[in-house]
């Protein structure tokens, strides 16, 4: 923090609390209870063991295809969405958190990824590898949308691009890993849309064609239609209003009018699919509302999702590198909706593996019971076993009840008697069976009876 900005820091932080505190001394008024922004959700933990699973699946199946994650900031120039995104996109015309930092520059609370993730591969200079740049990312993104299910304002996108390589071949791998992903979640009822927006040349020719069919058409049409169909015809495709819909659905579209070799790099995508034999449906009007889109693009949509049905999207963007003051570099990746995706997997019964139940309930009775049952409890943690140890004494019914309550597969019961004879009672919760255990014999006891633990470098989620 430059001085000057410690100082502006401390001025704000003490009339914060001048403020506060004469808020808080005015008994008067009713304390009014905080909640979260509009559009934002707290995900509690009852929640969360299902987003875990959906990211530590996506972590291995994208290592398994030998991507790499990268991180990039929440916080970007406005001037890296506004170049990339488009300047008439919805997202950028009226979705960004946008403001100026203490005067300085403009900011904005990133609405995506590809941008940033572009962004880095230009400013480290990943284009000197001499490999393929294969990067994901996970991570909150933020657009100022009307909020309903599936649709908030804080949500989550697991991305991955690929970058240095035209290959058609990459569209198709991508897409059949994001096959593969969705299959090991247990999605099933999902439909994969297709569609080629051609490259820079071809569009030229055939935005000219649009925007005389707009001619015709636009007065009849909503306002953002109107400048749309001046400033950038293609955006008239990504209107929601219903009675634009007959009219947006007459319009020529792009995939008639691809160059030829836009038309090879689309039929050796279909025909990479059809080898692979993952299904699609060509679709000639999903031209997604990013501007920086070339060639292949696509959506996944769920019919486990009701409106918002859109589980993720992607496509190439073979400019956006230059645009962004990079080398020319084809690119090509996509974003899940995680909030959908978990809503789907939710919906389909494919909910998450039982990895987060307590394994082993440590009771102790009495005092002197406690450091060896720490001691054991340290050691079974070590192990990657989920261990949970009471902070107080607690009567050896009421311990039970609660083991019971946590669903524990083991409760181990430590007191005088167990202490003497140095072995410990260890009862299964499921049979009721209880048996006799030397402390030393405890870790490979539960080895032999539960599946491995994360200290076994196996994950608490194997299945
Ligand atoms: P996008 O289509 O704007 O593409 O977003 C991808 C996915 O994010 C959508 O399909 C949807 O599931 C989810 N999503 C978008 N907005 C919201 C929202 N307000 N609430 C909940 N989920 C939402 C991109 O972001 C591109 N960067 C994808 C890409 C990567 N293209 C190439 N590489």
């Amino acid at each position: 923090m430059k001085p000057t900005h410690r100082l502006e820091f401390a001025i704000h932080y003490s009339l914060f609390t001048i403020e506060n505190s004469q808020f808080q001394n005015d008994v008067t008024k009713p304390i009014q209870l905080i909640r979260a922004v509009k559009g934002t959700r707290d995900l509690l933990p009852s929640e969360t063991s299902v987003w875990q699973r959906v990211e530590e699946e996506a972590r291995r199946v994208l290592a398994s295809y030998n991507f790499h994650e990268i991180r990039t900031p929440v916080l970007e120039p406005t001037e890296l969405f506004a170049r990339s995104v488009g300047t008439d996109t919805d997202i950028v015309t009226k979705e960004m958190y946008t403001f100026q930092d203490r005067g300085e520059e403009s900011l904005t609370l990133r609405p995506e990824a590809t941008a940033s993730v572009v962004r880095a591969y230009v400013e480290h200079s990943l284009y000197n590898s001499d490999r393929l740049q294969k990067l994901y990312y996970l991570g909150p993104m933020f657009r100022r949308e009307r909020p309903q299910k599936g649709r908030y304002r804080q949500f989550y996108q697991i991305g991955a691009e690929v970058l240095g390589s035209e290959s058609p071949t990459v569209d198709v791998e991508v897409l059949e890993m994001l096959f593969a992903y969705l299959g090991r979640l247990g999605l099933q009822d999902f439909r994969l849309l297709l569609n080629s927006v051609g490259c820079g040349r071809c569009r030229a020719e055939y935005v000219k064609g649009l925007r005389r069919a707009l001619e015709d058409v636009k007065a009849q049409m909503c306002a953002d239609c109107q400048r749309r169909a001046e400033t950038n015809p293609l955006r008239v495709f990504d209107c929601k209003v219903e009675a634009d819909q007959p009219i947006i659905a007459r319009l020529p579209v792009i995939l008639d009018h691809l160059c030829l070799e836009c038309r090879q790099h689309f039929s050796s995508v279909t025909q990479g699919l059809d080898e692979r034999q993952l299904r699609y449906e060509v679709t000639p009007r999903l031209v997604r509302g990013l501007d920086y889109y070339t060639r292949t693009t696509f959506e996944i949509t769920s019919g486990a999702l009701g409106a918002q049905n859109s589980v993720l999207g992607g496509g190439r963007y073979d400019g956006l590198s230059e645009i962004l003051g990079g080398p020319p570099t084809p690119g090509f990746g996509f974003a899940i909706g995680e909030d959908r995706l978990v809503l789907a997997v939710e919906s389909c019964g494919a909910g998450p593996a039982n990895g987060q139940a307590v394994e082993v309930y440590l009771i102790w009775m009495g005092h002197e019971a406690l450091k060896p049952a720490a001691k054991l409890a340290r050691r079974l943690r070590s192990e990657g076993r989920r261990v949970e140890l009471p902070y107080d004494l607690t009567k050896l019914k009421k311990a039970m009840g609660i083991a019971n309550k946590l669903n524990a597969r083991f409760a181990v019961i430590i007191g005088e008697a167990e202490l003497a004879s140095g072995r410990y009672q260890v009862k299964d919760m499921s049979t009721g069976q209880q048996e006799e255990v030397e402390p030393d014999r405890m870790a490979g006891f539960l080895r032999d009876r539960l599946a491995p633990g994360e200290g076994d470098g196996v994950g608490s989620l194997s299945r």
